[in-house]
Order: structure tokens, then sequence, then C-alpha cells
């Protein structure tokens, strides 16, 4: 099996996700609203109702109180990840507890619209002899993953919503869309502004650490030709947000510039730097999805909302979460929605 999600699996994931994504912005009809709010209750709605098959909104397990779990949850992540006793994080189990109420693996077998990846896997576990609670396991952590597309979208949006000429540019760009009624994924790729402000906001929020297992010893050599040995058995950490940051290859490196990545090339050292940004480490199976479901959910939001931030209303990166994939903000930031007009027009990607 490939280890990315890409060809028919990708396409229907995606049109799945667009007929979520349509219901959850169609319902939205809230006209002051924290930011982060929105895009739980839209593309997260979105996302976990492509992952798992649209769920009762009454159900224990549902996208906003899976939301909510998660926010707590997350805070303590780094701390459970380093194997801290549980004292230190009090209430931690009642929310794992709250997460692990989910639908039986029969249940989201027979549900039509599951997504194959989430099939899949609870086959695999079944047929190798892993329990419910390990099928639950990799539910939360599909979750986890999809995630971050979550809190990606939520620092487009905000960057965007501070640059006026940056949301000008974007819908001059879309408003080329504007005689499709569906997109086909050559045409969201085509969009250069939007791929240089999604490229550019996961430049400034990511947080990643790659972690890798060494298998022999091996010889570093930094560019100042100091040598270090790595030992088989160490673990190495790579932090790709020092690259993100290195103002030897970006100008002004804590400035949101949208344009930054149009048909741009990035040197250090008078030498090309071949992958100048890494969000998504080297091994993320799931990037061309993510990114597909972020391009399209703002492609929606842009072509259907007047948005405005309300007026000093600022939020930071919220850097005692490095180590995860995505940054979230310290706090969420109240805006202004409107729809442009009653029925929103929806832009999916079929093909
Ligand atoms: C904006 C969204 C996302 C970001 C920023 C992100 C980022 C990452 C990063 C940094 C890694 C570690 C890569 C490395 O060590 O080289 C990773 C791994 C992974 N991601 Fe993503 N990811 C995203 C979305 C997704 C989605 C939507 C899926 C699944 C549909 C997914 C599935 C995975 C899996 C399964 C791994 C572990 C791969 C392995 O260990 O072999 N990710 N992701």
């Amino acid at each position: 099996m490939s280890r990315a999600t890409k060809g028919q699996w990708l396409i229907k994931d995606v049109s799945n996700f667009s007929d979520k994504l349509n219901l959850a912005l169609n319902r939205f009809e809230q006209e002051n609203v924290g930011l982060r709010q929105f895009c739980a209750e839209t593309i997260f709605d979105a996302i976990f109702n492509t992952v798992f098959g649209q769920s009762d909104r009454n159900a224990p397990f549902n996208p906003l109180r899976t939301y909510k779990n998660f926010e707590y949850y997350h805070k303590y992540f780094n701390y459970m990840w380093l194997g801290l006793p549980k004292k230190f994080m009090p209430g931690i189990m009642d929310t794992l507890c709250d997460m692990c109420q989910q639908p039986s693996a029969e249940e989201l077998l027979s549900r039509e619209d599951c997504s194959e990846y989430i099939k899949r896997g609870i086959r695999h576990l079944l047929e190798n002899g892993q329990t419910e609670a390990d099928v639950i396991g990799h539910n939360l952590v599909m979750l986890h993953v999809n995630y971050n597309t979550f809190r990606m979208a939520f620092w487009v949006l905000y960057y965007l919503l501070r640059d006026a000429e940056a949301w000008k540019h974007l819908s001059e760009e879309i408003e080329e869309l504007s005689d499709k009624t569906s997109l086909s994924t050559g045409d969201v790729d085509r969009l250069r502004v939007l791929d240089s402000i999604v490229q550019e906001s996961a430049r400034l929020s990511s947080g990643v650490f790659m972690v890798r297992y060494v298998t022999e010893d091996t010889m570093f050599k930094t560019p100042d030709n100091k040598e270090f040995l790595i030992r088989k058995g160490d673990r190495v950490a790579m932090y790709p947000p020092a690259i993100h940051k290195d103002p030897n290859i970006f100008a002004d490196p804590l400035k949101f510039q949208f344009d930054r990545f149009i048909s741009k090339v990035f040197y250090k050292d008078g030498e090309i730097v071949k992958n100048p940004v890494m969000p998504f480490g080297t091994i993320c199976p799931g990037k061309r999805l993510a990114l597909l479901q972020l391009k399209l959910f703002i492609i929606n939001v842009v072509s259907n909302f007047d948005v405005k931030l309300n007026d000093g209303e600022t939020t930071e990166l919220d850097n005692t979460y490095h180590g995860h994939e995505v940054l979230p903000p310290t706090n969420d930031v109240q805006m202004t929605i409107k729809r442009k007009r009653e029925n929103l027009s929806s832009l999916g990607c079929f093909s």
C-alpha cells in the first residue's frame, strides 16, 4: 500500500470533505464569533465527519465536544509524551475517557461515508488480533493528525484578515474561478497567491520536531566543519522552525509576507535551499490531503463571506506548545462575519 494519500482515495476524501464543509458552512449563522471557534465549527467539523462519517451532533463523540477535549488534552500532550506522572495533569484522564466514548468498530465499518483509511485501519487492527480499545486509540491518532489542518486554517485566516492587500489579491485570484461549479485538484494547485499564503502561514506557525532513530554510527559535519559522532541507538530531533525563521534565508523572517513564495528560490550562503519550509516534515502521508482541504476551506470562506477582525483583536503563537506540528494561538480573536448571499455557492473538488 502506498504511504501517501493519493489517487482515487484522495479524491474521494476531498470530495466527501467538500460535502461536509458545505453543510457546516451553510449551518453557520453567527455574525460575531471567535475565529478559532468558527474554524472549529466549520473546517474541524467537516474533517471530523469526513474521517468518521457524518456524526449525530448529540452523540458523545461529536466534533465540538472532541474539539473542546483536544484543547484541554493538547495542553498536556508534551508532558504525557515525556512520561510525567498524571498527577501533574489534573483532569487529563477524565478528558481521555470522554474522548474514548466512540462508536464501535462495527458501527464505523457499517457507515457508508466513513473514510476508507479508517475502515482499512480498523480491519487491519482486528485481523491482527487487536482489541476494540486499540481501534479507539488508532482513531484518536487519526484525529490528532487531522487536527493540524484545523490549527493551520486558523493561522491562514488570521494572517489574511490582518493583511488587506493579501485578502484583495486572493479574492481576485478566486474570482477567476467564478464560472466554475466544481474544481479539479489542478485548478486548486494553480492558485499561486493562495499557495504562497498557505506556505507563509505554515512557515510562521510550524512548531514541529522531526525525531529519528539512528540505525548506524554516523559522522555529522556542520557547515563550519565541526564533526560530531551520532551513535547508533541515539535519537535525533531536527527542528524545521529554525530554518523557517532563519534571517539568512528569509528576509524579515517574523513578518507575514503573503507573496513571499510566489516564484521564489531561497538561498543560504550562496546555495539553493531545497526545502525551505517543512511543516509536514518529510514523511507525512497526509500532506496533499491536508493542503487540498485547507485550500478548499479558504476558497469557500473568501468567496462566500465578508469577514473582519474586530478592532484591537490580536493574538500570538503559543510557544509553550513547541513540538506540536502546528502551534495554537495564545487566545482566540473576535471577528464579524456575514454571508455575501443567502445561499452559499459551494466550490468542491471532484477530480
Ligand atoms: C496541516 C496538516 C498536517 C501537518 C502540519 C502535519 C505534519 C506532520 C509532521 C510534521 C509529521 C512528522 C513528519 C516527519 O517526522 O518527517 C507528520 C506525520 C504523520 N502525519 Fe501529518 N500533518 C498534517 C496532516 C495530516 C493528515 C491529514 C494525515 C492523515 C490523513 C496525516 C497523517 C500523518 C501520519 C500517519 C504521520 C506519521 C507518519 C510515519 O510516522 O510514518 N497528517 N505529519
